[in-house]
């Protein structure tokens, strides 16, 4: 299949009408969103679920979410409820996933053979563009090959999905960096699924109830069925191994400059830090450790690149586990394989 890569702004309606009309037709266009990119098809058809499913190299009981331009429309394809409205006042449109009950216009391709389905209206103005254009709601896993971290660019999308889909969108990155929060709703009690941009104490300012699944943090069992399916996959890994350090910052450089003597290790290091670290060209700077937000920008980004090194490791530091901390502590345990070393 040959692949269209096109720059695009929510003001180019020709370009946004052709993308539009091959997802009407059954194709598949990869979008930006604020969170990060998404592999997009006709959530209504069967056979586009199936074509994402096989795009991505993804099992097909991992469901999809699908994208709407109003948080209205959310009655259209599933069963909402106050819960559902209370959430999508505050945070919609935004970085928040909410899951209700599914209605049968949704195959059961796309929820992964669930009566539950995932509904988000993203922020990102092309995103938006593309759904009206559309005129259908979008069904959009991360646009990644399975396994890999979610893309945050075009070239990262590129890497991953040229031949595998009709036309690339790209939107410049990803202002958020991590994927949607995700809160299920179905049975009018919220449970956080997925930490992302909306944050927990966010969520408990509007449903102070709330609870936090336990895939969050901890390791699921291989027989166990978590909420969401695909917290029990691997995930956000690049190929080389990640190890995160917890502990006193300043034995945690000592030890980083002890690994950097023997090893060839790649280091995803806060920018206050790179003075105190050796100048090895391996060390990628993601942010102050005061601005966890630039951190959840560039994870990602700094992930997938980091594979290029060749490196006998990647080392970052286990984050806190508050504001948007929480969404990084989730994604990095999982890119580490739950891989902590605890310095002291
Ligand atoms: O920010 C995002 O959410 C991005 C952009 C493209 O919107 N999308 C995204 O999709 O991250 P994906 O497929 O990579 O992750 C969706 C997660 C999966 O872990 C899946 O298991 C879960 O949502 N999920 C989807 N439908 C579900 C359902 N009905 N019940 C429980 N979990 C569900
Ligand atoms: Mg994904």
């Amino acid at each position: 299949m040959e692949t269209e890569l096109i720059k695009v702004t929510e003001k180019d309606t020709d370009t946004l009408a052709r993308a539009a009309a091959i997802l009407r037709h059954g194709g598949l266009v990869v979008f930006p969103t604020e969170t990060v990119y998404g592999l997009g098809g006709d959530a209504t058809d069967a056979d586009a679920a199936r074509k994402i499913y096989a795009a991505k190299g993804r099992p097909s009981d991992n469901p999809l979410i699908i994208h709407i331009a109003d948080p209205r429309d959310a009655e259209k394809y599933a069963y909402t409820n106050d819960l559902y409205y209370k959430l999508a006042d505050a945070f919609m449109p935004g970085p928040i996933t909410v899951i209700l009950k599914r209605k049968p216009i949704i195959p059961l391709s796309v929820t992964g053979g669930l009566e539950t389905v995932a509904v988000r209206c993203p922020s990102h103005p092309v995103a938006h563009a593309l759904i009206e254009a559309t005129g259908v709601p979008i069904a959009a896993p991360s646009a990644n090959l399975s396994g890999k971290p979610s893309p945050t660019c075009a070239r990262h999308v590129a890497d991953d999905m040229m031949g595998r889909v009709d036309m690339i969108l790209d939107g410049g990155s990803s202002e958020i960096g991590l994927e949607s929060t995700i809160v299920k709703a179905d049975d009018g009690n919220a449970a956080l699924l997925r930490p992302g941009g909306i944050t927990f104490d966010m969520l408990r300012s509007v449903c102070p109830d709330v609870t936090v699944a336990r895939a969050v943090k901890e390791q699921i069992g291989k027989d166990e069925h978590p909420l969401s399916p695909g917290m029990k996959y691997k995930h956000y890994a690049p190929a080389t191994p990640v190890v995160l350090l917890s502990g006193e910052e300043q034995k945690i450089l000592a030890f980083l400059r002890a690994e950097q003597a023997k090893k060839k290790c790649v280091i995803l290091c806060y920018d206050e830090e790179v003075p105190q670290l050796t100048d090895t060209g391996l060390l990628l700077p993601i942010g102050s450790s005061a601005h966890p937000e630039t951190e959840a920008h560039r994870l990602f980004y700094l992930l997938r690149d980091a594979d290029r090194f060749h490196a006998d490791v990647i080392y970052a530091h286990l984050p806190e586990e508050d504001g948007i901390g929480l969404a990084l502590y989730n994604r990095l345990i999982r890119a580490s394989a739950h891989t902590i070393k605890k310095i002291d």
